[in-house]
């Protein structure tokens, strides 16, 4: 069996190779995404490997399925991505890595939260340049204020948890029972939450019920100045809407680690290119703005655990066992 691994980065063929030791498989690395140009790559594989960013459309399944691949290996949890119903219908084996590290991803929303209010990053390049003045450092203790958690499932409850240590009240929104909450957070519809908050994290999937439930009209619902924190994923923010709240100063602060448009940045070193993403490039000006790029998941714990279960997967795939990781319709 081979399987072909797109978005492949040097870190992910590290522990991908690390975990494929235990399996008779055979790994091809392509750092292009999987779109239908680079379809042909996989020729010769059973199996393809993807994350986040790579294109799982009918055309791209179709594809894939005519070249003779049958099991698709997503090395991430969210699978907005996927055409589900092609997918179903073409018989394919999808499955995916649901939780690696649920508190890798909230402890990332807590570091962001934390920089952009104490100004960290800031503070780090003025030291280096001699600079020590506090001027524009000024943060707000977290100890005693609303923390809003839209989303609590595995990383929403880490994320949840966390802020309660730090002495916030936190607030929950969210359409599933979320009794492993109780003691820690109260539950709020998302109006409530988004007025009581002073920071609101996003930890809830894409769905199309949620695409751009952070618009214009909620961000007027928000408390003013408050800050927003998002690693869950970019289209969940109207981003025009984010960055017209930001120049009103309606939104305080913005942390982002995904973007709606991340698809033609993230995982790549643009440093030498003209970025043409001029809505991206405003949001680059705001001093209160703080973007990673997708990386609230890169631990080396949450890193083995993708491998392994990818080729755990890819295992009951060959040797035909029940998968208890395989996307909705294809289960
Ligand atoms: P999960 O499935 O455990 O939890 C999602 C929760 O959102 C569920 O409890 C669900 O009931 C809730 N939800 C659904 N619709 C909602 C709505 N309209 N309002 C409020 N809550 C709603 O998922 P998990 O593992 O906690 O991951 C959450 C998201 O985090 C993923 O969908 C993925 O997009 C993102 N993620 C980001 C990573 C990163 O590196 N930045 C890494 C891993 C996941």
């Amino acid at each position: 069996m081979k399987i072909a691994v797109y978005s492949a980065q040097p870190y992910d063929r590290r522990f991908l190779d690390e975990a494929r030791q235990r399996y008779a498989v055979d790994a091809a690395y392509f750092s292009d995404p999987l779109t239908l140009d680079t379809v042909p790559l996989a020729q010769g594989c059973a199996a393809v490997c993807v994350f986040v960013n790579d294109q799982l459309d009918a055309a791209v399944l179709q594809a894939l399925h005519a070249l003779g691949v049958r099991a698709v290996l997503l090395r991430c949890a969210g699978f907005n991505q996927v055409d589900l119903r092609a997918a179903a219908n073409l018989g394919l084996f999808m499955a995916r890595v649901p939780a690696y590290a649920p508190e890798a991803v909230a402890e990332h929303a807590l570091a962001l939260a934390m920089t952009l209010n104490r100004h960290t990053h800031r503070a780090y390049a003025r030291v280096r340049e001699g600079n020590f003045s506090l001027d524009g450092l000024l943060g707000m203790t977290l100890n005693g204020k609303t923390v809003g958690i839209v989303g609590a499932g595995q990383i929403g409850t880490a994320a949840a948890r966390i802020f309660k240590g730090l002495g916030c009240t936190v607030l929950v929104s969210d359409p599933a029972p979320t009794p492993q909450l109780d003691g820690v957070a109260t539950r709020a519809n998302l109006d409530e939450l988004l007025a009581a908050s002073d920071i609101v994290s996003l930890h809830c999937p894409l769905m199309e019920a949620t695409r751009h439930m952070i618009n214009a009209a909620s961000l007027a619902r928000m408390k003013p100045g408050a800050m927003l924190v998002n690693t869950s994923r970019g289209a969940l923010i109207d981003t025009a809407a984010v960055i017209d709240a930001l120049k009103s100063r309606q939104l305080g602060a913005l942390a982002i680690d995904v973007y709606e448009q991340e698809a033609n940045l993230f995982f790549h070193d643009h440093s030498s290119d003209i970025i043409a993403d001029d809505v991206f490039q405003r949001l680059m000006t705001f001093p209160n703005v703080l973007v990673t790029g997708h990386q609230g998941f890169f631990t080396i714990e949450a890193m083995r655990e993708i491998a392994a279960v990818t080729f755990d997967n890819l295992a009951c795939h060959m040797n035909g066992t029940p998968c208890a990781n395989l996307l909705p319709a294809s289960s």
